[in-house]
């Protein structure tokens, strides 16, 4: 087994036993392609959220011709009208193609070109297909869309899915937000939220789900201009995911040759990313040109004209459908990239595990602890936590040795530990304790919130 293997198996471990991630209703025996957050997990998701909302939404950044653009949001429902994804293209073009095999006792699902990386479920030693016994189907098309049924009548007319992608959403709400904002051209429509896909093989832990959460923009723009903005997206998503802690020599971006391109777009960049379950570098996000695509199909599905949703350039008069470029990012993807970028293992330490979160994703930022649960300690402690857990995410732990507060504190990512010992009643000084190198030093207690604002850039 490779030492990227054996890592990622470590992480998995750690997500479980430190309560990141869990197995969806793993009580009954899971269900694949499913998956819950727990307590810690939870924090770090929160913050990648918000960290994309305030940087892409409520501040984002300079456009390519050196002026302000406006970002609005949108939460839009889960469940459509389903003549949404007729005319999007996905009912009848969202698939996979999938084979089956009819050896007894097997009854595999694969898909078409993932059958080199899907183990025969008779001969796991072996991939689908090569095995003497494998006896595959024709592929077949396999729409991913999750169906179900609005009302009490469950026929044809009653059908509904689960939205597969949030973008539909903002285009079918493009002129509302045009008429109940001053938003003009050039501008982005933002919203998070999750989407379902009925994957043929989910695999790589959360990395690829039947249930997930997008961060999707929908930018609206001149056609001369689609260029210009699909170029500066795609510099702007990278360079934020480095401003996150994700190492540049990781990332890869990857222009989708014509023969990948989905059915709405004109040009798509990957950014991807080297997770240690793969040799190759793996979609994180999608930057994609979606041309005019998706407002003329919603105009001329509901209002019977491709032009519905033009727009009119104040300055010239001139009439046209706005380009879309859009970034799409994976909420659950970055999460398991930070997971596994931050995962650190050093034998020399006490705690060989530690998670080298960037401040702005670690779930807890910092914690504080009495040295031991007498001897005035509690009494110095308390306030100090209570002053930091205002501003900043903070933990108060007097349980075990101080060691193992560390090693705890090591695993879920907490950048700073305060611990009040003897000498702070002598001095009025404090042990901080650093994650990333497990150096200590020490403060007055009076400056622990100063220090971490300091340090952490909060
Ligand atoms: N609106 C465009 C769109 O949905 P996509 O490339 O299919 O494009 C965008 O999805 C992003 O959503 C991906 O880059 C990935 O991060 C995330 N994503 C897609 N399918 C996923 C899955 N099955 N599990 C987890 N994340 C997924």
């Amino acid at each position: 087994m490779s030492v990227e293997k054996k890592d990622m198996e470590k992480i998995v471990a750690l997500c479980r036993r430190r309560g990141f991630i869990f197995g969806s209703s793993e009580i009954y025996g899971g269900i694949g392609g499913f998956w819950d957050y727990g307590p810690l997990g939870v924090e770090l998701k929160r913050n990648i959220k918000d960290a994309w909302w305030e940087d892409m939404v409520r501040n984002p950044p300079i456009g390519p011709d050196g002026k302000e653009f406006q970002m609005v949001g949108v939460d839009c429902s889960i469940i459509m009208n389903p003549k949404v994804w007729e005319a999007s293209g996905h009912v009848g073009g969202f698939s996979d193609p999938m084979v089956d095999c009819k050896t007894d006792g097997c009854k595999g699902r694969f898909r078409e070109d993932q059958l080199c990386e899907s183990p025969c479920p008779l001969k796991p030693s072996k991939m689908a297909g090569d095995f003497e016994k494998c006896a595959l189907t024709e592929a077949r098309e396999f729409n991913l869309m999750f169906q179900t049924h609005v009302g009490a009548l469950q026929d044809n007319s009653s059908v509904a899915y689960l939205r597969p992608e949030t973008a539909q959403g903002i285009f079918a709400n493009f002129k509302n937000v045009m008429d109940s904002t001053r938003v003009r051209i050039p501008f982005g429509i933002a919203q998070i939220g999750k989407a379902f896909r009925n994957e043929i093989n989910p695999r790589n832990f959360t990395f690829r789900s039947r249930e997930f959460e997008q961060m999707e923009i929908e930018f609206f723009c001149h056609p001369d201009e689609s260029k210009m903005w699909y170029e500066f997206w795609r510099e702007v998503r990278i360079k934020w995911y480095e401003s996150l802690g994700i190492r540049s020599d990781k990332l890869r971006p990857r222009e989708q040759g014509e023969e990948e391109l989905a059915h709405y777009s004109d040009a798509c960049t990957d950014i991807e990313y080297l997770f240690p379950f793969s040799e190759e570098t793996q979609e994180l996000e999608g930057v994609a040109h979606r041309g005019s695509f998706d407002l003329n199909a919603h105009g001329k599905a509901s209002k019977g004209k491709e032009t519905a949703f033009a727009v009119v350039d104040p300055a010239t008069n001139e009439r046209f459908v706005p380009h879309v470029i859009e970034p799409s990012a994976g909420v659950d993807r970055f999460t398991l990239a930070a997971i596994t970028e931050a995962y650190s293992f050093d034998e020399n330490r006490a705690s060989p595990e530690f998670m080298k979160f960037h401040p702005r994703l670690a779930p807890i930022k910092a914690a504080v602890f009495p040295l031991v649960g007498k001897d005035g300690m509690p009494d110095i402690a308390e306030p100090i936590y209570r002053d930091i857990k205002k501003r900043i995410p903070c933990q108060y732990d007097t349980k075990q040795s101080i060691g193992k507060r560390y090693a705890r504190m090591d695993e879920a990512g907490t950048p700073f530990c305060f611990t009040i010992d003897g000498q702070t009643k002598e001095d009025g000084t404090v042990t901080v304790r650093n994650r990333d190198d497990a150096s200590q030093d020490r403060i007055d207690k009076s400056r622990c919130l100063e220090f971490l604002q300091d340090q952490l850039g909060l």
